[in-house]
């Protein structure tokens, strides 16, 4: 590095210290984000180095933050994506590919996957022209069960798809012999849930893929960003290719002939020789990101311990300030599990004397901020409601968290302090309605 540059860093060093000077707590005035980005000295840097050295494109930094991620992960490739629909969208558009043969997923085949979720996990089985199968969660781990899963397969079904909800796990081990015992492919999306382990597993390698986000509300950020990650190398080839435009050819940018055979290929019905950079073998998106984030993303894998720890830890201090409060169901870790959590998930009993609007309103005033369980019952919503779907069961569960559920947070910019101010208000309301 030049004298220049280190210069140039040291002041963005200081500058960044100046900047949080005076962030005080003040209860009731001060924001409790539910959800946020920690972003520290390292981070700052990292991004101005990047942009000095004008890193616009995925390169190298993308690369050396693929490797580290997937290390990290215990999964054999990490292909980075602008976000983590972007992720979801490569994972469920990979089982299509021919690359797959008879395993390949075609139009009107069924994916199983939870109606209380996040859209984006459920929208790319729809874009693919795939059939979702709902099914319902259980309150108090909002994830569903083996069983459940197991109740709805039916002849047309090929693959499980679903979201360790707010990072608490799903049975990952049961929900992946039931996929081998039927022959379905699974996909653990991850968004929320890095860190998180079920029987000592990290979540993320009991699927064949796995999806994560990087969006700020996540465990780690790249501002916008997200990962598909697999052991199949097939099915990480066939994300690569559907993410870089579709194209057969699996040289890095700037990079030519690592096959040894660019010019002597002939595909299609392509004139023999064609380019091998310009055949293209899938129909394709261009869903990647840039080294500006990779740079981010590898300070920040750097804290990934410590921002796993600091979620436990908030969660399990709200956990235990509010343990034996009537009227709400407090939040339950999935047995066998230890989740990285991402949420602190509450549901008013439909029963109680106040509803979800009149507490959730009783925080936000005290600058508390509150979320949904994101979308509810999907087949609740216009878009969803009118696309094709089937539901095995009711979805009673998903109704009571469109009714009466939502979270607060934990994530690791959240002091003790604030936690025991979210606990004596929660208390200081349901004490008012005895
Ligand atoms: C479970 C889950 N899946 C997917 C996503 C989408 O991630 P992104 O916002 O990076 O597109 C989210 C976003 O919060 C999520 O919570």
């Amino acid at each position: 590095m030049s004298e220049r540059v280190a210069r140039i860093l040291d002041e963005v060093r200081k500058y960044h210290q100046d900047s949080q000077e005076g962030r005080g707590f003040i209860p009731g005035v001060t924001e409790i984000w539910p959800s946020g980005a920690v972003l520290d000295e390292d981070d700052r840097v990292a991004l101005v180095q990047a942009a000095l050295e004008m890193r616009i494109a995925a390169g190298k930094l993308s690369r050396k933050f693929e490797s580290a991620f997937a290390r990290r992960m215990k999964r054999r490739k990490a292909h980075l994506t602008n976000s983590g629909s972007s992720a979801n969208l490569l994972a469920i558009s990979a089982l299509t590919s021919h690359l797959l043969g008879e395993r390949r997923l075609r139009p009107g085949d069924e994916v199983i996957t939870v109606a209380a979720s996040f859209p984006t996990t459920v929208n790319p089985i729809l874009q693919n022209g795939l059939v979702p199968v709902y099914v319902d969660v259980e309150l108090g781990t909002y994830n569903a069960t083996a069983e459940r899963v197991a109740e709805a397969i039916g002849p047309r079904t090929r693959a499980i798809m679903m979201a360790h909800t707010l990072g608490n796990p799903f049975e990952a081990t049961e929900m992946a012999r039931l996929a081998q015992d039927h022959d379905l492919i699974l996909i653990e999306d991850s968004c929320d849930a890095v860190g998180s382990t079920y029987d000592g597993r990290p979540a993320g390698t009991f699927g064949d893929l796995t999806t994560v986000s990087f969006y700020p509300a996540h465990h780690l950020t790249m501002g916008e960003g997200g990962c598909v990650l697999t052991s199949n190398l097939v099915l990480a080839r066939i994300v690569e290719s559907l993410r870089d435009w579709g194209r057969d050819c699996w040289c890095e940018p700037g990079e030519s002939d690592t096959c040894r055979k660019r010019f002597g290929y002939q595909m299609g019905t392509l004139p023999a020789g064609y380019d091998h950079k310009y055949i293209f073998s899938h129909i394709g998106y261009n869903l990647k990101s840039t080294d500006l984030q990779a740079a981010l993303g590898l300070t920040q894998l750097d804290k990934l311990d410590a921002f796993c720890s600091a979620r436990r830890s908030n969660w399990r201090r709200l956990r235990e300030g509010l343990d034996g409060l009537p009227w709400l169901t407090l939040p339950e870790a999935t047995p066998r599990s230890d989740p990285s959590w991402f949420g602190f998930v509450l549901t008013v009993d439909p029963r109680a004397p106040f509803s979800r609007a009149e507490l959730v309103d009783f925080l936000e005033s005290r600058k508390i901020g509150t979320r949904r369980l994101f979308a509810g019952n999907l087949t609740r919503h216009p878009a969803h409601a009118e696309a094709p779907h089937r539901v095995c069961g009711d979805l009673a569960n998903s109704d009571i968290v469109t009714e009466h559920t939502f979270w607060v947070g934990v994530y690791p910019g959240l002091t003790e302090e604030m936690i025991d101010f979210m606990v004596s208000s929660i208390t200081e309301f349901i004490g008012s309605h005895r």
